[in-house]
């Protein structure tokens, strides 16, 4: 027997997630254990210490959120999983956990792409939350996370024409290494987005780099030198750099850039609605920045909640929810693609 739940196994890179949903987008369970803890030592994520982390958490993972949704196997349809893109090792833990259990308990296994899981997390709906109008085709969608930056157009579910990207380092990974200049532990991202709540964003001018490049591609690591210089040059003249203002400052340069050219290929694109997804998406400035210039714009913006945002195995059972009413299935000989693409 098969009932319409999606099973959903995320582990691409430092947490281990597991949700369960029904069609109607409502999260049953949805658990995420975070590693943070244990590469802060380190600076930074560690393949190797990833992949052992998800093997010893991934059944106690599973165990609550089965216990949270209070549901039997015979309620789910399909199990979905993230096969890429990612690290290695730990997309492999998830791919091999989810065609154990596919095999076993007799469901279809859905492999899903990690990004595609990021745009539809602005698709769940909150706890608490019965139903709500949806982000309407077409649509461009940003995507920023620790690995990726880029714009998306989608003229209906599953379908996506990349429209620009970065052509060095993700805005995830920036806000990472500056926050780790600034002395702020790891994953920097949020510290920095706290920090900046206090200092002031036209303190310090950084360049907007392509701001004005006319097209949808973003560049990054020119940024990340620009902060740096700034704050040796200070030290050199024997002043020193307020932190809240750097870390605003910083932002704001990040942010003004995703503003606008989302704002922008919305508008050559003529659709009527914006949408966000990825880890860097639960940055205050970046939220509040692009709801204020949709609504200049006329725009609709989507976002998910931020603790939707960031890595969670409830995004990718909503786009496996998708996928299985398509009919589509994957082999249980899949394997991992760390470098899968999304368009
Ligand atoms: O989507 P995600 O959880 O994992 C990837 O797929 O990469 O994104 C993680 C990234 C990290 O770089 C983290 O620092 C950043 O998202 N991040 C933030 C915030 N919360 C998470 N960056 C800026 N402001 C935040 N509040
Ligand atoms: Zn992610």
């Amino acid at each position: 027997m098969s009932g319409p739940l999606v099973l959903a196994i995320e582990s691409s890179c430092d947490e281990t997630g597991i949700a369960i949903i029904d069609v109607e987008s409502t999260i049953l369970g949805n658990v995420v254990a975070s590693q943070v803890a244990l590469h802060a030592p380190s600076g930074g994520i560690v393949p190797e210490v990833a992949a052992r982390a998800h093997l010893r958490w991934i059944v106690p993972v599973l165990d609550e959120a089965w216990a949270d949704a209070g549901i039997g196997w015979g309620d789910i349809g399909a199990v979905a999983v993230t096969y890429g893109p990612g690290l290695a090792g730990s997309l492999l833990v998830g791919i091999n956990f989810a065609k154990a259990l596919a095999y076993v308990h007799r469901k279809p296994l859905l492999g899903i792409n990690h990004l595609e899981g990021h745009l539809y997390a602005a698709w769940l709906l909150d706890p608490g939350e019965e139903e709500r109008p949806e982000p309407e085709f077409p649509l461009v969608a940003l995507i920023v996370s620790g690995g990726h930056t880029f714009l998306v157009e989608m003229r209906d579910h599953l379908s996506y024409r990349l429209l620009g990207q970065t052509v060095d380092d993700a805005a995830g990974e920036a806000f990472d290494k500056i926050a780790r200049f600034l002395g702020l532990g790891f994953p920097g991202g949020p510290a920095l987005d706290r920090l900046a709540r206090d200092g002031d964003p036209d303190a310090i001018r950084f360049p907007r780099a392509m701001a004005d490049s006319g097209d949808y591609d973003f560049s990054l690591s020119g940024l990340k030198t620009a902060v740096l210089r700034h704050v040796k040059a200070e030290h050199q003249a024997g002043r020193e750099v307020d932190p809240a203002d750097l870390a605003a400052s910083f932002q704001e340069a990040i942010v003004d850039v995703q503003v606008a050219k989302t704002i922008a290929a919305a508008r050559s694109r003529r659709v009527a609605c914006v949408l966000l997804g990825g880890g860097v998406v639960a940055n205050t400035r970046l939220r509040e920045r692009m709801e204020k210039a949709g609504a200049e714009a006329g725009l609709e913006v989507w976002f998910p909640s931020p603790a939707l945002c960031t890595d969670n195995g409830a995004m990718i059972a909503l786009a496996g929810s998708w996928r299985l009413e398509r009919g589509e299935r994957t082999e249980l000989s899949v394997g991992a693609d760390p470098s899968m693409e999304l368009a």
